[in-house]
Order: C-alpha cells, then structure tokens, then sequence
C-alpha cells in the first residue's frame, strides 16, 4: 500500500544525480526504492521502501519479471496458478491455455499490396525471417534501421499479431508476435510458430514500463507463449536475462511505438490495439506522459535524451521526440527513405499516403511541405537526432516517472 503511494501520490528526492542521458531508472526519483532515495510521505515522514524485489541489482527474467509484477501488477494473458507458475498464451488464437481472457484483445497485422490484402508469400522480399512479400502498402519498421542488423529494409510478411489487455492497476500489457515461420506449409496466418515474441507492460498513470524479448533466433510455439516470471516455462520463450530492446534507439521516449504498419491491427470499436495517443483516455497528446523504464540501469537498458529544440515545436505539440530511430521513423512516416519506400507500392509513395505524419494534411502540399512549420521540423530531426547531432540542438532528459 505505501507503495502504491508513493508511486503515485507522494513527492521523493534524492537519489543519485539525473540529468544524464541514460539516467532511466533514477532520474525521475519516484520509487521510494531507489538507492539513497529520500520518500517524502504527505506528512513529511519517511516512507519506507516495501517491494520484495528493490531497483539497483540485476536481475534474471524470472526475477525481472516478478519485480515488474510487483509494481505494474498481473499480466492478464496468463491466468495465475500459483507464485511462479502460470498459463500460458496462444498468439494467434488470442486465448489462454485455460480458455478465454477478459478484455484481452488481438489482431492479424494485415499486408496489402494496392489496397488488396495477402495472406501469402509471394517468393519476394530479404530472406531475414521477417519478410515475404515483394511489395506492400504499409511495412515493417523493424529491419529497416540501421540500428536493427536484418538489412536494412523494410519487411512485408503476412501473419504477424498483435494483443493488447489492461489489468485492474491500469497497466497495459502488449504482446506482438511476428517473424512468422511456415515449415510446415499450414498457411502463413495459420501457423503458430513465430522467432520474434515481445511483450511491453506500461502503466500510464506511474510511467512505469517493462520490456521483454523473447530469446531467439528460430521459430518459437506461439501457442504456448510463456509468462517471463514462470519459474519452470519461462525458458521456453524468454532469455536467461532480460535482452536490451532497443531502447537506446527506438522505445526512446515512451512504451509503446506506433506505425502505419501495426496501426493496422483495430480493435472491435475501430482503434488501434496498440494504445495510442488521442485514442485511449490515459494517453492525451503532449510530451507531458511519465515513462519510466523499470531498474533500467540496473538491466542496462540504455535510454537517450528527447529533442526540445524550438525548430521541432510543431511535432511536439503532439509527442515527443527521441532516439537516433525516430530521425528514421520521421523520415518514413514524411515520404523519404529508401530502406522504407524502395519496398512500398508506388500507390502509397505518393504525398497523401506517404505522408502519414502530421497525421492531418489539410492545407499542405508535396510543394508546400518543405517549407511549412514540419518540413523544417524535418530538417532539424534529420540534424539532431543522429548519432552526432549538430552542436546547437537542445535535448533535455524525458521525464521518467509520474508527474509530480
Ligand atoms: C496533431 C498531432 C500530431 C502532430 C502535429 C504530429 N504527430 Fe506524429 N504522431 C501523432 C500520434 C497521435 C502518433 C501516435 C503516437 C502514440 O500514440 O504514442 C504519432 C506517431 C508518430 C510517429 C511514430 C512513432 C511514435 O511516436 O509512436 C512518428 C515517427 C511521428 N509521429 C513523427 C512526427 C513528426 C516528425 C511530426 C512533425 C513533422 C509529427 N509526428 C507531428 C500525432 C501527431
């Protein structure tokens, strides 16, 4: 119960100096936890740390993802047995090994080549696991980076999902299962077998955030996915420690990164099943959302600070920006960049599909765009945010916990 107090209501000092830009698990100073924090209650006394599994040491998957339990509560995809013992999930299905999960819910990422969807491959595409068509409408991000070492293209490959279910604390767990393998010749949105499993657990209210990725490289039994804090299963899906996830690059800023491409994935009411920023009433737009990557540097989990630059203020009334990824994510979501568009539809290269960021157009013109407030945006994202940013960009280190 404190706790869930400090976490939420109180106001904590102290703590080793943040500021830096891989200060993930210190800098927002909200758990009472934290070596050398100071938890101020509402009375001024002292509250005492009281999580079994404190921040500071590393840990093992079980271990990370019992402490992760602990703070951002259940994750519902696995019905619990008991202490370290769970079922297990089916990704494609979208069920639990005992049956149905209350308000979880689960999508088909769909490929469309001209509007038209695919479930099959067509012989195209780089032969990294994660792609089999030659061309498509909306791609995967992933493989593109170049901070992501799957050649640098973007993937198009029927039969990867995405299943979204919130927990009475009001975390939100996400689990994408992709890199769909078919030895077996089922059919690429049939079989059950994918190499690439993550699972992301966010609380929008505290910040708080856990990643994980599965262990890799080949197919894994995505009809028995694991929770990561099973004592006996976990092995199964998940490595012995928890692998870094691209945080340094990508989930810079925030939990979860959307795109064209798993926006696809709709729940029943029609909006993504990702939760996404003007959709779902915990995430307004703004750069105001608390992200907090649980005993980041504990796991080494590296995190970089956003761009604040006046130049950039027109993305940013919306969210933030952050990480030498989103310089990348910014150009494809802006209609530039070959590793993304020489694999997309000569139909969606075209300005009012290329362009899905600001994600309304009116009154901008493929003329127009380069001048205009986001085309200078664009500009000073392609300066700054690399790995040698230009010595005049201002960066500030995101905020990592709750509001205070
Ligand atoms: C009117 C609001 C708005 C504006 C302006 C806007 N965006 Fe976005 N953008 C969004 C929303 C909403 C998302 C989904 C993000 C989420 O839910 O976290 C998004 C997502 C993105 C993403 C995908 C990665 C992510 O953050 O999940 C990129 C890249 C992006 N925006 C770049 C830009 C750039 C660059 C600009 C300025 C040229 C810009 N945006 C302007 C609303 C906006």
């Amino acid at each position: 119960m404190t706790a869930a107090l400090c976490a939420t209501l109180v106001h904590c000092s102290g703590g080793p100096a943040g500021g830096g830009s891989s200060s993930g698990a210190s800098s927002g100073g909200v758990s009472c936890d934290e070596p050398g924090s100071n938890c101020v209650g509402p009375d001024g006394g002292r509250i005492e740390p009281s999580y079994a599994l404190p921040e500071g040491k590393t840990y093992s998957t079980p271990d990370y993802a019992a402490m992760c339990v602990e703070r951002l509560g259940e994750i519902p995809f696995f019905p619990k047995i008991a202490d370290g013992s769970y079922e297990t999930f089916d990704c494609r299905d979208f069920v639990s090994s005992k049956g149905p999960v209350a308000g979880a819910e689960g999508a088909l990422i769909p490929v469309t080549v001209n509007d038209v969807a695919t479930t099959k491959c067509d012989g195209g595409g780089l032969d990294n696991g994660y792609d089999c068509v030659s061309k498509c409408d909306r791609a995967m991000w992933f493989t593109a980076s170049e901070f992501i070492d799957e050649g640098q293209s973007a993937a198009c490959q029927p039969g990867p999902t995405v299943t979204h279910v919130r927990n009475a604390q009001g975390t939100d767990w996400v689990l994408l299962c992709r890199s769909v393998q078919d030895p077996q010749g089922l059919g690429m949105t049939k079989t059950k077998r994918f190499s690439d499993i993550a699972l992301i657990g966010y609380n929008p209210k505290s910040g708080a955030t856990c990643f994980f990725q599965n262990k890799g490289p080949t197919g894994q039994d995505g009809a028995r996915v694991a929770h990561p804090g099973d004592r006996a299963k976990s092995s199964t899906i998940w490595p012995d420690k928890p692998l870094a996830y691209c945080t340094d690059a990508c989930h810079t800023t925030k939990a979860f990164v959307h795109s064209p491409w798993i926006d696809q994935a709709k729940r029943k009411d029609g909006k993504s099943i990702v939760p996404k920023a003007g959709e779902q009433p915990d995430y307004p737009l703004g750069t105001k959302g608390a992200f907090r990557v649980l005993n980041a540097e504990a796991q080494g989990f590296e995190l970089k600070p956003e761009l604040v630059d006046d130049k950039v203020a027109a993305c940013r009334t919306c969210h933030r920006l952050g990480g030498s990824g989103y310089r990348e994510f910014s150009d494809w979501s802006t209609g530039t960049g070959a590793a993304y568009y020489d694999r997309i539809t000569n139909n969606y290269k075209a300005f009012a599909k290329s362009h899905t960021m600001p994600p309304s157009l009116d009154g901008l013109t493929a003329q127009s765009f380069a001048t205009s407030p986001y085309g200078i945006a664009m500009k000073r994202i392609d300066e700054c945010l690399t790995r040698s940013p230009a010595a005049d960009c201002k960066f500030a280190s995101t905020r990592m916990g709750a509001a205070p």
